[in-house]
């Protein structure tokens, strides 16, 4: 069983420890050592049994573990990547964990510290980052290519080539038309269907998608 530490203990952690548990039902792979945040107030409680040990600068007192940052965030999507910059760990220190549920063909990459939520699909050529998150019920289809730190929200579906920039957040429910682009930190509401690249760092929601500013200002 190899030790693994999850840094953050939210909604996105306890996920991913159900996550670990479904690994585990089918080959015992992982022992969850704890779960490291640097809110006080959590440090010394168990999340669903598992300690939280300390904050994230902890993880140096655990070389032997591997380590996945599950913190996610519409409100601040590059917090993940600023987590793992923090950390200063090398690639191999990070795990990439698959629920056994994912379908992910031989033509799919994964990067370091990447995690599949269950029943997630890629079809053919996905390339997934580092410190990607890609929530339940996630359809990824051919040639999309999503850069580090990206979050992918529950029941999102692309089509064929699109591009999902560093640290971009795609809402729950969001559909993206083929060949477009997301850009660096861009946020796309939930329920927005996407028809046209989103320039980096906006956000956008609605059917079609607009600036959210845009689509305030346009209600009567
Ligand atoms: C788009 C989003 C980031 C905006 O958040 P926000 O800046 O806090 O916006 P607010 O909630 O203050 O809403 C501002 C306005 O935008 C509207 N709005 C918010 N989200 C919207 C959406 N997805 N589609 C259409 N309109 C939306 C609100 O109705 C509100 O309009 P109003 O002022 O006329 O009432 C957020 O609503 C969202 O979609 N987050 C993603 C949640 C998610 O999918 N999590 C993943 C779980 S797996």
């Amino acid at each position: 069983m190899k030790p693994l530490l999850l840094v953050g203990a939210g909604g996105f952690a306890r996920e991913t420890l159900e996550l670990v548990r479904a690994v585990n039902a089918v080959a015992p792979t992982w022992r969850v050592v704890g779960l490291l945040d640097d809110d006080p107030r959590l440090v010394g409680a168990e999340v669903h049994g598992v300690p939280v040990l300390g904050p994230s600068g902890a993880v140096h007192d655990h070389p032997e573990a591997l380590v996945v940052a599950t913190v996610a965030s519409p409100d601040a999507p590059a917090r993940r990547l600023e987590v793992v910059a923090r950390l200063g760990l090398p690639a191999e220190r990070y795990a990439t964990l698959v629920h056994p549920t994912a379908v992910v063909p031989a033509s799919a990459t994964l990067g370091p510290g990447t995690v599949l939520h269950a029943t997630v699909v890629l079809t053919a050529d996905v390339r997934l980052g580092a410190h990607v998150a890609v929530m339940p019920a996630v359809v990824l289809t051919h040639d999309d290519d999503l850069g580090d730190g990206v979050t992918v929200g529950a029941g999102v579906r692309l089509a064929g080539d699109v591009h999902v920039e560093r640290a971009a957040y795609l809402g729950s429910g969001a559909l993206v038309r083929e060949h477009l682009r997301i850009g660096a930190g861009a946020v796309v509401g939930m329920g927005a269907v996407v028809t046209r690249s989103v320039p980096p760092g906006e956000v956008w929601a609605g059917v079609p998608a607009r600036s959210l500013a845009d689509v305030v200002a346009a209600r009567p």
